[in-house]
């Protein structure tokens, strides 16, 4: 039987371990594996289990898979090439950026859906998203997928042309894909706290 003092220390290992090895892994490293709906069901209900002031849930979520993919890459390549010039977008990247969404099994697109109601500033609302947004990061790492937010404009400006309402705002895409774990290295630490605290007493 697990005594509780035991089972607490489980608890508080656990729980540092998964943040400390959360990773953003980038599609290039994705297996071609899907993700079970059940799994990409779990990551979203614990989203929703971020803090939100005044309960206004200000999160909406788009899943995009499968046959998702492929006009999005179009529009990603497209977009850039009408943005930079021949020599910073040269026909590589743009390829690169046409197939890369293809890479990633399954895409989450995050949305910030403001309550039109209640009386509660945009960033409060927006901080409860990016609260739902690290519970997926750290649900995926629980689960040994490897996944990554991104904020380019691009996404951004598909999500607007194709699904937002006007009280609605992209805030990027979650990219998601199982991974080989051993192959996988990221050499980014972290300042410490001593450098980022201040403590009064
Ligand atoms: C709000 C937000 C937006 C981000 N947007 C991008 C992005 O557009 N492209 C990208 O490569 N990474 C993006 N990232 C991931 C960061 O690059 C990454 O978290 C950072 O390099 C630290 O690495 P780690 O997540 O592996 O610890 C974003 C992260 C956050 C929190």
């Amino acid at each position: 039987m697990i005594m509780w003092e035991e089972k607490r220390d489980v608890r508080q290992q656990v729980l540092t371990d998964i943040i400390r090895q959360r990773r953003s892994i980038f599609a290039d490293d994705y297996l071609d594996v899907p993700i079970p709906e059940d799994i990409i069901r779990e990551i979203l209900t614990n989203a929703t289990w971020a803090p939100t002031y005044k309960m206004t849930q200000p999160w909406r979520f788009i899943v995009l898979q499968d046959s998702q993919r492929a006009p999005f890459g179009e529009y990603l390549a497209e977009y850039y090439r009408q943005r930079l010039s021949a020599d910073e977008w040269p026909h590589n990247r743009h390829e690169r950026a046409r197939l890369y969404p293809l890479k990633a099994p399954c895409i989450i697109v995050i949305v910030l859906r403001r309550h039109l109601k209640i009386d509660i500033k945009e960033w409060e609302e927006m901080a409860a998203v990016c609260c739902a947004v690290q519970n997926m990061a750290l649900t995926c790492e629980a689960y040994d997928i490897g996944a990554y937010w991104d904020s380019c404009d691009a996404c951004v400006a598909y999500a607007r042309e194709h699904w937002l309402e006007d009280h609605e705002q992209c805030l990027g895409f979650f990219y998601m894909g199982y991974y080989d774990r051993q192959k996988h290295h990221s050499a980014k630490r972290r300042t410490g706290i001593d450098k980022k605290t201040t403590w009064l007493y």
